[in-house]
């Protein structure tokens, strides 16, 4: 068993009088004698009081921003302002030392864009501390919901044959040697020859099979790596991101969003009730950074504000056709100020669009269900009309769409008929069609990214910050 106290367990027992073992890095060292140490439980600081007069010079000047140390000694309810306690070190130990000369992260604020190089050191910044914590904090409460509801947790295949979203943004997995690539006779690349024997790529979602587990399991989750080759380089996407994917036997597209928001709201208040601090702390740093702004450009909500209104809000619901309707009477729509106008029905909504409804129209979040067939997948179940599937996307303030789901399409003749319209090969995908042979029945799911919810939660801007290791057009550093 490790001998040190972590700092947040420290603080929190409200204990003076004991002696201690504290482990974790200097953030400031002032006046050779108080040490501000970080272990990354918490973002408050423990200080470290050194006896200075009795301590070994040539130790103290290795006491520097950024070296690991182990200080031992008494805790004691505090002098100086700021803190509740201190350590009075009776040892130091340096477990690690660190050049001040070159050590990057300098006590004084850093940009979000330098951080972003220095991946493998902005952990240790309050910001990426808070921000970390709290995705630790959201992943554990997606288990725990579904756990709570008798969900199987499924874990579905990195490497596939499919490309479920029929978007064609795979990533292909092949172990040829690419500077001399087998070739068929009529000159195509030959699979035959490859690992799998098959034209491989990495998984876009795991929901074709997740719909097989759900028709046994009944109700299933996967919560896995999910990748794109989607070139867009924007502040929300990932080339690698993750999603969360449940499946249900027997929901139609209402329990599928009242499940979904139910979700969203859980996890949300979790974080609030476990990572009240680190919440508190992005919420004063996003005021901080809106004060660069000009007035109207600023929230009208701090961060904790609007997780607590979306908190107390029902989400708003309504059809993409109506939807529709309110985007073409808008303002910005009738003064040509968005990019992409809404000419009629029919149209993909672009993100411009979604945050319209969002953030100036419904100001709360939106479920928005029914959009018209040629722009969805083609596993989405057909409505009635002909021209619409029992598709819905969820879109957040700030944020854009962070669901997208549908009640699925069991009939078979409807399923395999979409497809040969859209010329999805069925023989590939007869394994998925035999579930609507054997058993087939009313099911929904949907997709949550992961980095979109840590986005929203985290109050960040860009969601390369939300995740440790950001994959994204020419960048797969560290
Ligand atoms: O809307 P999408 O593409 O839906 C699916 O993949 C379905 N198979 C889900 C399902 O029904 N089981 O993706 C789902 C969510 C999006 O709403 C978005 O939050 C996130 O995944 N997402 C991304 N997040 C980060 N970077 C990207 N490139 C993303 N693409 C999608
Ligand atoms: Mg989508």
């Amino acid at each position: 068993m490790s001998t040190r106290t972590k700092i947040k367990a420290l603080l929190e027992s409200g204990k003076t009088d004991i002696d201690v073992t504290v482990k974790g890095w200097v953030r400031t060292f002032r006046n050779n004698q108080f040490i501000a140490l970080n272990d990354g439980s918490t973002n408050s600081n423990l200080q470290i009081v050194v006896d200075f007069e009795n301590t070994d010079p040539a130790l103290l000047k290795r006491i520097t921003t950024g070296a690991a140390i182990s200080a031992t000694g008494k805790l004691v309810a505090s002098l100086g302002k700021g803190q509740s306690v201190d350590v009075k070190a009776t040892h130091i130990e340096i477990l690690g030392d660190s050049d001040p000369e070159k050590y990057p992260l300098q006590p004084k604020k850093h940009s979000l864009e330098f951080l972003r190089e220095i991946a493998h050191l902005r952990f240790r910044t309050n910001t990426f501390g808070a921000i970390f914590r709290v995705r630790n904090t959201l992943s554990f409460a997606i288990h725990t919901f579904f756990q709570e509801r008798g969900f199987v947790y499924l874990h579905t295949p990195v490497i596939t044959q499919s490309d479920a979203e029929g978007a064609g943004e795979a990533f292909h997995v092949t172990n040829f040697d690419l500077t001399n690539v087998p070739r068929t006779d009529t000159g195509e690349v030959d699979y035959k020859q490859d690992f799998f024997g098959k034209s491989t790529n990495l998984t876009v979602s795991g929901q074709l099979e997740g719909e097989l587990g759900a028709m046994a399991l009944s109700d299933i989750y996967t919560f896995g790596p999910t990748f794109r080759a989607e070139n867009s380089n924007t502040t929300r996407h990932l080339a690698e991101f993750w999603m969360i994917e449940p499946e249900m036997a027997f929901y139609n597209l209402k329990d599928n969003a009242d499940l979904a928001e139910d979700l969203l709201k859980y996890v949300i208040r979790y974080a609030l009730d476990k990572n009240k601090e680190d919440i508190e702390f992005l919420t004063q740093r996003l005021l901080d950074e809106e004060k660069q702004k000009p007035q109207q450009d600023r929230s009208e909500l701090n961060l904790l504000e609007k997780l607590q209104f979306c908190l107390d809000n029902e989400f708003e619901r309504l059809t993409y056709t109506e939807a529709i309707e309110i985007l073409k009477e808008s303002t910005p729509n009738k003064k040509k100020k968005f990019q992409y106008l809404i000419e009629g029905w029919g149209t993909d909504l672009q993100s411009e669009h979604e945050r319209y409804l969002v953030e100036k129209h419904f100001k709360k979040p939106v479920i928005l269900t029914d959009y018209p067939k040629e722009i969805k997948s083609f596993y989405m179940r057909q409505n009635d009309d002909g021209k619409t599937v029992a598709a819905m996307d969820i879109l957040f303030p700030g944020i854009g769409e962070i669901v997208g789901g549908s009640q699925r399409e069991e009939r078979l003749d409807k399923l395999e008929q979409r497809m040969d319209e859209i010329g999805i090969p069925k023989d590939e995908l007869w394994w998925y069609l035999d579930t609507r042979r054997f058993g087939g029945c009313q099911h929904a799911g949907f997709g949550l990214g992961f980095e979109r919810l840590v986005l929203f939660v985290t109050g960040m801007g860009n969601i390369r910050d939300v995740i440790p290791f950001p994959r994204f057009p020419k960048n797969a550093e560290f």
